[in-house]
């Protein structure tokens, strides 16, 4: 089996040989063109040389009866200079026959054409070695003959000699760079992605408190790393909750099945008596369906934090939906001497997207709540309004209130403040608050209303029409 060691290697290397190629590909390229560009650029000049000689000479020989003799003499003359350079000329007559000149003879030809320097029958001793391997050279008719200018290539060889060179050189340089470099880069970034691997495995086998580090590159692995956080901070907050939540459930089942057992167990080991025994089956009942329908609520809750529900939003107004819970409230506010003010007759029409059952549920569970944990003759209001982002509605009490440090805590599944414990209810009332305002991207908290228990439900996005 290959060791995650030689893996990483292994990657570092083909990373660094992927950048070693794509560097000598672009370097090949740009010296490619240079080389392209500099040699037509330097047989242009050779040539405009040529031309600008020939012209000289053309101009020697005239319009006098003598001018052939005299561009002989002239051609002679710069033939003997040019035997230590690389100048080429060659004077012949009408029938090509060598008049004056460093080489023999040439065939003739049009245009400009390189000749070898072998094919060139040279006329006397050379004396310094050539840096080129051809002349270019152009044939010129003339008044009596033909003339023949030429010059070697040396400095175009020269040019292209050097830049085969820098190029060596340049690839030589950048490969070991990228080869250097890649490696860097790539056992840098194979040790973050071992360090990734190393937290998840971690994670996986139950530490699910550790962390992926983050550095201050704010690069793309940095931003795997802060998703994978992300991630595991849920996780482990969904996984808090369902510890807490099985916790909650078992605990406050035990309590009623204990109940259940003990009344059953008395009535037992007691005397025959048939209307005792009957209460006793009717409380187990009353039990029975208690707990039956703290199953109902908690599969509720969870039903609702899928948000299966979300697909069937429509618009609902909330002035008409809070008016109408006075008839199923009402009734029991008055029971408790409490006075219960909904708002009604407001201007505005305010609507928001979502599922008009839930919402009725989310503001007669908070109402409810006023009714239910507030002493007789509580005022309670609640209040429509809203601000740039969307409404608000406030459910507000003047009764005993929340302590701040509880205010989180209510939200649990299950959970009652301990003065509750004797009240009726099953502390789901909040959860489920919380699962449909968390549905409707809304965001539901609870603050002193000096005295009492102010809940506000804000609502973001959604539309206000007259
Ligand atoms: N308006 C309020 N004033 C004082 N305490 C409150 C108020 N609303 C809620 N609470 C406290 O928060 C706890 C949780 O409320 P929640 O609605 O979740 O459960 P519940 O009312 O006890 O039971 P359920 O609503 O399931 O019948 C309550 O038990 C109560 O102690
Ligand atoms: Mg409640």
């Amino acid at each position: 089996m290959i060791s995650r060691a030689r893996i990483t290697r292994r990657t570092a290397f083909r990373l660094a040989g992927l950048v070693a190629g794509i560097i000598t590909l672009i370097n090949v390229l740009i010296f490619a063109i240079l080389y392209f560009v500099i040699s037509q650029q330097l047989s242009s000049h050779l040539k405009a040389h040529i031309n600008e000689v020939r012209k000289t000479l053309i101009d020697v020989q005239g319009e006098e009866s003598d001018g052939f003799q005299e561009l002989s003499a002239m051609v002679a003359r710069h033939a003997l200079v040019a035997q230590s350079d690389e100048d080429i000329y060659l004077l012949t007559d009408e029938a090509g026959k060598y008049i004056s000149g460093n080489v023999h003879s040439l065939e003739r030809f049009s245009g400009f054409r390189a000749i070898p320097w072998k094919d060139l029958k040279l006329v006397g001793r050379w004396a310094s070695p050539r840096a080129s391997d051809a002349v270019i050279g152009t044939w010129t008719p003339v008044k009596g003959g033909f003339l023949f200018v030429g010059d070697g290539n040396g400095d175009i060889k020269d040019a292209q000699r050097l830049l085969l060179t820098g190029l060596l050189w340049g690839i030589c340089l950048s490969i070991v760079c990228a080869l250097i470099g890649g490696y860097l880069l790539g056992v840098k970034a194979q040790r973050r992605v071992a360090e990734m691997e190393r937290v998840l495995d971690a994670v996986a086998s139950g530490e699910l408190h550790l962390r992926v580090p983050r550095n201050s590159l704010s690069d793309d692995i940095d931003h795997v790393a802060a998703l994978i956080n992300a991630m595991l901070d849920r996780l482990e907050r969904l996984i808090d909750n369902l510890k807490q939540v099985s916790v909650d459930v078992a605990h406050d089942l035990r309590t009623p099945i204990s109940r259940m057992r003990q009344k059953l167990e008395t009535v037992r080991s007691g005397p025959d008596n048939l209307t005792l025994y009957k209460d006793i089956v009717d409380d187990s009942l009353d039990e029975i369906d208690n707990i039956a329908d703290t199953f109902d609520a908690l599969l509720r809750i969870s039903e609702i934090e899928t948000g299966a529900r979300k697909m069937k939003f429509v618009e609902v107004e909330l002035n008409s939906l809070l008016a109408n819970l006075g008839d199923a409230l009402e009734a029991v506010a008055e029971e408790r001497q409490h006075t219960l003010r909904l708002p009604n007759g407001c201007a505005d029409r305010v609507m928001v997207l979502g599922d008009r059952r839930l919402l009725n549920q989310l503001f007669i569970n908070l109402i409810e709540n006023a009714i239910v944990h507030c002493p007789n003759g509580t005022d309670i209001d609640v209040e429509l309004g809203g601000d740039l982002q969307g409404p608000i509605i406030r459910v507000k009490d003047t009764g005993p209130g929340i302590p701040p440090e509880e205010r989180e805590k209510v939200f649990r599944r299950l959970y009652r403040l301990e003065k509750s414990r004797t009240t009726r209810g099953s502390g789901l009332g909040l959860s489920l608050v919380a699962a449909i305002a968390a549905l409707h991207d809304a965001t539901i908290t609870l603050a002193d209303n000096h005295p009492g228990l102010v809940a506000e439900v804000r609502f973001c996005g959604a539309s206000t029409s007259d």
